[in-house]
């Protein structure tokens, strides 16, 4: 059995003070959960204080993305190694953001997703097509691109700890979430993915999330859903009662 896991992108929102109150109003409405596992990420300057706010509680810290390199003269940007040292036990990699906006390709998330497991970081890589793609007949073409060149070159142990995030960029921040079956559709085609280049075996034990707009009032529809593992939130997770609602969803 797959256990869940619901993460918080944070985005490039909530000061030190403002990450601080959030994870701490979490910890508390949070403590009772067992069945599913909780990350939040929040943007790196609020890393630190959201560690220590969470310490001793069911809530893993997660980036949002990070460099492949441990050190060096790559001014602006952070290790796996400083990740590492500031608490998180995930990062998330290939963000559609990262690769609309920073020029993030399946070589560079590649190269993150092999450097986060050489420090034991778990990534959480993110698949997805865009509105064109998706009205042109693309979409699998464009997830598998994005799942067989960006987690190329993993060993099993290594995609058992990769989570995959399959997040429609039209979906994403719009309020249009993919209907349970069109997200379902697309993650039965990644595992069947995962299958083919691993095995059963291996791609029955990998996660696979799903992002965009997921809210309080579609959570419960979408996990009900064989193939899906969990959820990347993003606007609905800088809220204390809307994360919570989500990661408690109904039938849970
Ligand atoms: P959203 O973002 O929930 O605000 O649509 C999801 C994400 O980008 O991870």
């Amino acid at each position: 059995m797959r256990k869940p896991i619901i993460a918080g992108n944070w985005k490039m929102n909530k000061t030190v003070g403002e990450a601080r109150e959030l994870v701490t109003a979490l910890k508390d409405k949070l403590a009772d959960v067992t069945d599913v596992e909780i990350a939040v990420a929040p943007p790196f300057t609020a890393l630190s204080a959201a560690a220590e706010a969470i310490r001793g509680s069911n809530i893993k810290l997660a980036a949002q993305d990070m460099y492949w390199e441990e050190e060096g003269a790559f001014t602006g940007e952070v290790s796996p190694l400083m990740l590492k040292d500031v608490g998180c036990q995930y990062v998330i990699i290939g963000h559609s953001e990262r690769r609309t906006y920073f020029s993030e390709t399946n070589e560079t998330v590649n190269k993150k997703v092999k450097a986060a497991h050489a420090y034991s970081l778990n990534p959480i890589v993110c698949v997805g097509e865009r509105l064109e793609e998706r009205e042109s007949g693309v979409t699998k073409d464009v997830v598998k691109d994005h799942v067989v060149n960006g987690l190329a070159d993993l060993t099993e142990e290594q995609i058992r700890n990769t989570v995959v995030a399959y997040e429609p960029v039209w979906a994403i921040g719009t309020g249009k979430t993919a209907t349970p079956e069109q997200a379902q559709e697309v993650h039965r085609f990644i595992r069947e993915l995962l299958t083919q280049i691993y095995s059963l075996t291996v791609a029955e034990a990998v996660r696979i999330q799903y992002g965009g707009s997921v809210k309080p009032d579609n959570v419960a529809q979408l996990m009900a859903q064989p193939d899906i593992d969990g959820g990347l939130i993003g606007g609905a997770s800088l809220d204390a009662d809307s994360f919570t609602q989500i990661v408690k969803f109904p039938g849970c």
